[in-house]
Order: structure tokens, then sequence, then C-alpha cells
């Protein structure tokens, strides 16, 4: 097999385009699709500093590699999430890429900002981890942003995960997923930080092959409560899709972002306000990252879990049975 740019040795086929790379090619070609992506969406002005929210994997690695080289001004942000050996091991490749490129990482812990890391939220809220585990994430991402000056968060988010999500939500037909997928989540309150997707066009297989090409020393492990969730088997059942038919997973996405999603776009409005305690954006009173860290307080006492700064803020006594509500519209309002 031979790349098609040089006719030299190709290491890597993309029977989606037709064609196959050499090493130096294929990183070419990565780093065009990504910043031809930011372009055509227009999600990143040269001059404009951008967060790259990075897990210690290899995409979100991937993506603060080819900023990084491109010369924009970035800075890393690592939620330590607690999730023991997974969440040291992610957090140090996230410290040794920063130290090695001289770059800035800032790291914000779920147990200082929630009263505990996730394994014992957990088991306070007996909501399915990922829901609140998504929650404080993308809660930390925002208020991260705005507290260190940065208009944009960048996710590492590929083709396969954008992929899976709206095969996810198109089997449910949840319409406000539906209305808010998208790879630029535009600001609409002044306490929103703009949210963009610049590896949405490319593959898992191809964010790895960057990742191992580049020499990134990424973690290959997967969160240990992502196992046997549903998002793994629609992958799962788009993966076979595209080994019969190669671009099958590119035109569910981009058809549906071209054609599909405004449908849905339309009939969306959502009232945000700020929340009272912390002035993030809200659709209540409270926020749901708030009601969170109440009831991991709430519940310390008894399952000993040991509480940080947010969780020893005077809180609200109201019950919270609004929570599961709260944490459903949240993440509808910073949809995934
Ligand atoms: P996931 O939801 O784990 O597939 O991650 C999707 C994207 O969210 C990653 O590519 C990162 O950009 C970001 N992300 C996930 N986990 C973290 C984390 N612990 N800290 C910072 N960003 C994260
Ligand atoms: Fe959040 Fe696994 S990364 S539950
Ligand atoms: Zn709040």
């Amino acid at each position: 097999m031979k790349c098609r740019k040089c006719g030299g040795r190709a290491v890597l086929e993309l029977r989606r385009h037709n064609t196959a790379f050499c090493a130096g090619d294929f990183l070419d070609f990565f780093r065009h699709q990504t910043l031809e992506t930011i372009r055509r969406w227009k999600m990143l002005s040269r001059d404009e500093p951008v967060l790259v929210a990075v897990s210690g994997g290899k995409d979100s690695l991937a993506l603060w590699d080819v900023l990084l080289e491109a010369g924009y001004t970035t800075a890393g942000l690592y939620i330590d999430l607690g999730i023991f050996d997974y969440s040291r091991e992610s957090k140090a490749r996230c410290q040794a890429f920063a130290a090695g490129r001289d770059a800035r990482l800032i790291v914000v812990s779920v147990a200082e900002e929630v009263g505990a890391g996730i394994p014992q939220v957990k088991d306070v809220t007996r909501r399915p981890t990922c829901s609140a585990c998504g929650l404080s994430k993308r809660y930390i991402m925002n208020r991260a942003a705005l507290d260190h000056g940065f208009g944009v968060v960048a996710t590492g988010h590929n083709l396969d995960d954008e992929a899976a999500t709206l095969l996810g939500s198109t089997l449910r037909w949840d319409e406000s997923s539906l209305a808010r997928q998208t790879p630029v989540l535009e600001v609409t309150h002044p306490k929103l930080a703009r949210r963009i997707k610049p590896l949405f066009r490319l593959s898992e297989r191809e964010t790895a092959a960057y990742a191992f090409l580049r020499g990134i020393d990424y973690i290959v492990e997967e969160c240990p409560f992502a196992r046997g969730a549903t998002s793994i088997s629609h992958k799962e059942v788009l993966n076979r899709l595209e080994d019969v038919s190669p671009g099958s997973k590119a035109s569910f996405l981009l058809g549906f972002l071209e054609r599909a999603r405004p449908r849905f776009q339309a009939g969306e409005s959502v009232d945000l306000r700020e929340c009272l305690r912390c002035g993030q954006t809200t659709t209540g009173e409270v926020c749901a990252f708030c009601k969170l860290a109440d009831q991991v307080r709430r519940a310390a006492p008894r399952s000993a879990v040991p509480l940080g700064s947010a969780a020893l803020e005077p809180t609200d006594p109201a019950p919270l049975r609004g929570l599961a509500a709260d944490l459903s519209a949240a993440s509808e309002i910073h949809a995934s």
C-alpha cells in the first residue's frame, strides 16, 4: 500500500476516504482536518485563548498537541474525578504532557468542589454515575473557563463519540438532545463559555494513530464506571456498519448536522438565569451542581465521605426531590 501523497510506504489506510498515508502525510492530514474544522465551523479566531479540557486520553491530548503546534494560545484543564488509579494515572499523563511542552495546566478537583470524589458521589446520589460525573465536568469546565478568562472550552470528542451520542438520542427520539448536539455550542448567556469539538470529523482510530505517531503518552484504560455503558454498544454497532459500508458514521453525523438538526433546533428555547448560590447558569433557582454538593454534604455523616470546601457552605435545607430533574435539565443545557 502506497501513500496517496508521496508514493512512499503507507502506514494507515483510511477506507472512508479511499486513501492511505505514510506517517508524515497522515500527521499533516490530521492537522489540516482539525484546523479546517475550526475555520469552517467558526470555532475559534486565531488570537482567541482556548481552554482545552484534557482527560489524559488520546483524543484530548492529540487536540491540545495540534492547537499548540498551530500556535494557538491555550491552557489545559484537567478535572480530577477522584476515581482511584484511573484518575491518578490520567492526571500524571496530562501533567507530563504539559511539562514536556512548557504548557500551562489547570487542575480542578471534584472532591474539593463537590465535597467528595465521583465514587462517593455515585453512592449518595443513586444516579447513573456518568450522569453526576458529566454534570460535574461540564460545570467545572465552564466555571474554570470564566474564572481564568477563557471564552472558549475545547473538548476532544471525536467522530465515534458524536455518532454514538446521535444514535442514542435518535433511538430515544430525545428532541432536546438532538437540538443541542453540535460541534459548536454557542453562548446563550454571559456566564457560559462557548464549547467546541474540533475533532468531531476525525475517527477514534485516527486520533489514536495521531497520538501514537506523535509519541504522546496517553491513558489507554477507560474509566471503570464506563463498563457496560450503552454508548459503548452504540459505538460497536456503528463500527459494524462502518466495516461493511465505510463512511457510514460520517454521513450519519454530518447529514444530521446539515439537514436534520435545524428542524429540532427550531422548537428549542430555554430561559437561563443565575444560580442563587454560585452564580452559574440554571433553569431553576439553585443549579444542579450546588444541589449535588448539598446532597453529598448531607450524606457525609452516614457514609463518612470526606468533605471539601464547597460542601461546607451554608445550604438550603429544602429536600432534593428536584435533583433528578435538574441533573437532566443541566445536561441538556450543556449537552455533551
Ligand atoms: P468522555 O466524556 O470521557 O468521552 O470525554 C470527552 C471529552 O471531555 C474529552 O475528550 C475531554 O476533552 C473532556 N474530558 C473528559 N474527562 C475529563 C477530565 N477528567 N478532565 C478534563 N476534561 C475531560
Ligand atoms: Fe465520569 Fe467515568 S469518567 S463516570
Ligand atoms: Zn450553583
